[in-house]
């Protein structure tokens, strides 16, 4: 299973890759925003450091005109994925882009059969958003199960990226499923390493071996 940061910022992703734990970096227009810095600057900057996929979001919404930003943002590096909304549009512009060989990530997927079609269209990533179900009282993880049976029973070589990821939970249960990856925001990174009982008992572990000094 790979664990991307799903984030725009550099120290964040920086932080992240020493830790090990970083294999590729998902963006979208909301984290850049976020950052209150030169977008195009950031973009670059995230190109060059990360040694896996970064995923690049496009702003229109029309196919000629994410045709036209997909090529150009391709063209900052090899390792740039260009992320296209599950629109008409978008699944028409995937089409055209794979044929091509830029690599796409079709966001903002809610359900099974969006998936299904970002697939059929040529997508190299899919991003199911669990969170956001969750947060309307969907059960998220639910089409995770279906999207991984769905390509499983067609052999799409199209990989699942579990996106809108809010809590440790969200991963276990995408590791459980054998969803491909994780994209995590670095505050629940962080939480996957630590446990209160791992800290507690390195603290008694320590102070049992000062005992012992004491009686040398
Ligand atoms: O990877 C998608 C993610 O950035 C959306 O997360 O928390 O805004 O639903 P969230």
């Amino acid at each position: 299973m790979k664990f991307f940061i799903d984030t725009a910022n550099i120290e964040e992703i920086k932080k992240g890759i020493d830790m090990g734990l970083v294999d590729g970096v998902t963006t979208n227009p909301t984290l850049l925003a976020k950052e209150k810095k030169d977008p195009q600057e950031v973009i670059r900057e995230i190109v060059s450091i990360v040694n896996g996929p970064v995923s690049l979001e496009v702003i229109s919404k029309d196919y000629k005109g994410m045709c036209e930003e997909a090529r150009s943002l391709s063209a900052l590096g090899g390792n740039v994925v260009v992320k296209i909304p599950m629109t008409e549009e978008g699944i028409k512009a995937v089409q055209t882009l794979s044929r091509e060989g830029i690599k796409t990530n079709v966001t903002l997927i809610f359900q099974p059969l969006q998936a299904l079609i970002a697939a059929k269209a040529g997508a190299s990533y899919v991003s199911p958003f669990i969170g956001r179900l969750d947060d309307i009282s969907e059960r998220g993880m639910g089409i995770i199960e279906d999207i991984v049976m769905i390509f499983g029973n067609y052999g799409f070589e199209t990989e699942i990226i579990v996106a809108s990821i809010r809590n440790p939970v969200h991963v276990l249960e995408a590791a459980r499923i054998g969803a491909d990856i994780a994209t995590i925001p670095f505050a629940v990174l962080r939480q996957l390493i630590g446990h209160p009982l791992t800290d507690i008992g390195i603290e008694r572990f320590l102070k049992d071996w000062e005992t012992l000094k004491n009686k040398g």
